[in-house]
């Protein structure tokens, strides 16, 4: 599998990501299976957050690692902190303050059973957040070695442009929810001097943004309808991109979920994709995306199948 250089900052990773959101299903067979099958196919990099099934996520992963204590050092393990949620599950408010960050890395690194992450992400913004405490807690991480990249996630320009105003290491990641379904961020930017509403400016030019200033898009949920709706893949809503999907798939000999991540992957931004299925026979059916070479007239074709319009 290529590797790409995040950020330009010689951090090199899987353009494939296995997000571990949904791992908290498995027990720990069956998550040391996916895992070691997804590396063994050359997928190297890990997304975490402390969140994702109440840290149950990270401390299966933790608990994996156990077994293979030779991969750590192999391996790329991301995680993301500033959600706060309640006893019952529930968010109930955003924290960028300096001792969040630091104890939900610190927490995050004993569940994992790793001494540091390869990189830490700012999951959704805080808008009561202080960039100076943001770049103190980043600073007391980066200084003891237990995060060695930063980034964000869910951010759009304005929010990193403030952040950077403080923040002394590079922000080489940010982490958005993209997809054929959800591509604001593609839209936006074809509409442009148009009036439609998929013109408005939601994301604020994030794509561009990322590309001039080196910065590497994760692509969330690249299967997902809306937040968590349930896959477009076979669901009969999205007929006419099914159908689409099926033809490439059938010309390249690949599942459709391989064609959805190669037209991703096919955008000069050079992105990775983070896949979050817990079954290893759709892994294995995904990694199919790198025998799809699409055009760029194959690429519109699958956009529009989509019901995008074009101007
Ligand atoms: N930064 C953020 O705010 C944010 C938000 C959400 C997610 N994420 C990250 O992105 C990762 C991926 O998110 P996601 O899990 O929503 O993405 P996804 O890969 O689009 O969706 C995976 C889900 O689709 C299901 N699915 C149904 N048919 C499938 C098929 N044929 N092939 C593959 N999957 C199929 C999977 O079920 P099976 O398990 O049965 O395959 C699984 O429940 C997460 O693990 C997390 O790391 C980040």
């Amino acid at each position: 599998m290529k590797n790409i250089d995040i950020g330009k900052q010689n951090f090199m990773a899987s353009e494939l990501i296995l997000g571990c959101m949904r791992i908290n299903a498995l027990n720990v067979d069956e998550a040391d299976h996916l895992i070691m099958n997804a590396f063994n196919a050359g997928i190297n990099i890990f997304d975490h957050s402390d969140i994702y099934g109440g840290g149950r996520c990270e401390e299966l992963f933790g608990e994996v690692l156990e077994n293979h204590k030779d991969l750590r050092d192999k391996m790329i393990i991301q995680s993301k902190c500033g959600i706060a949620k309640d006893e019952n599950g529930r968010i109930t408010h955003f924290d960028f303050s300096r001792e969040h960050i630091i104890s939900s890395v610190e927490a995050s690194l004993k569940r994992l059973k790793v001494d540091h992450l390869d990189s830490l992400l700012l999951h959704r913004p805080d808008t009561l957040m202080e960039p100076e405490e943001v770049a103190e807690a980043f600073d007391a991480l980066y200084t003891s070695g237990k995060v060695k990249h930063f980034g964000v996630s869910n951010q759009n320009v304005r929010q990193i442009e403030l952040l950077k105003t403080c923040v002394r290491q590079p922000l080489c990641i940010n982490q958005m929810q993209l997809s054929i379904i959800e591509c604001g961020m593609i839209s936006q930017g074809l509409n442009t001097n148009m009036t439609n509403k998929l013109s408005y400016m939601h994301e604020d030019g994030v794509l561009e943004y990322s590309r001039i200033n080196n910065m590497t898009l994760q692509a969330w949920s690249p299967f997902q309808v809306g937040f968590f709706e349930g896959s477009f893949i076979d669901n009969p809503e999205y007929a006419e991109l099914n159908k689409c999907l099926e033809k490439f798939a059938e010309s390249f000999g690949v599942a459709k979920t391989a064609v959805a991540v190669a037209w991703i992957l096919r955008h000069p931004a050079r992105m990775q994709v983070i896949v979050g299925t817990t079954n290893y026979r759709h892994l294995n059916e995904i990694l199919g995306f790198d025998k799809v070479e699409l055009s760029r007239k194959d690429w519109y074709e699958i956009y529009r199948s989509a019901g995008h319009t074009l101007p």
